[in-house]
């Protein structure tokens, strides 16, 4: 009897504590935002996939060409932030519909087009 309930017990830590392994492991890639995905859903249409605004949103809105090197050395992270929470002109305010971590996703997505 006294066997039973023991062995019963580190089962249960042995479960708790896998759980809790597990959820360590994969916390980090469930809370970092996926940059390159949130890029392609809500921004590429205006920027273009690749960040150049080539398509015809790019075009008629005269979106932002995020490759071109003067743009990428003048701005600063804080400023692309600001426009990512205001959107200027035609581009739709971001402020409340992304979390913190997503809209630096955003700016690694847009400094890595830089020099392309
Ligand atoms: C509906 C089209 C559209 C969408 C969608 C859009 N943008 Fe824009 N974006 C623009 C336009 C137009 C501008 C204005 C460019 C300007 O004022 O020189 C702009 C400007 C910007 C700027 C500032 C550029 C500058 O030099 O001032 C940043 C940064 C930016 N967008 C990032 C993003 C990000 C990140 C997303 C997605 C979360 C996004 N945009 C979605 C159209 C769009």
């Amino acid at each position: 009897m006294q066997k039973g309930i023991v062995k019963t017990g580190t089962i249960k830590t042995t479960i708790q504590l896998t759980g809790l392994l597990l959820a360590l492991v994969a916390s980090p890639a469930v809370i970092a935002a996926d940059g390159p995905a949130l890029y392609k859903e809500h921004c590429a249409k205006c920027h273009g996939d690749s960040g150049h605004a080539d398509n015809w949103r790019g075009y008629l809105y005269f979106a932002r060409n995020f490759t071109a090197p003067k743009w990428q050395a003048k701005v600063s992270d804080d400023y692309i932030l600001e426009e990512i929470d205001e959107g200027p002109r035609i581009m739709p305010a971001f402020k409340d519909t992304l979390t913190a971590d997503e809209k630096q996703a955003l700016i690694q997505v847009i400094r890595g087009f830089g020099g392309k």
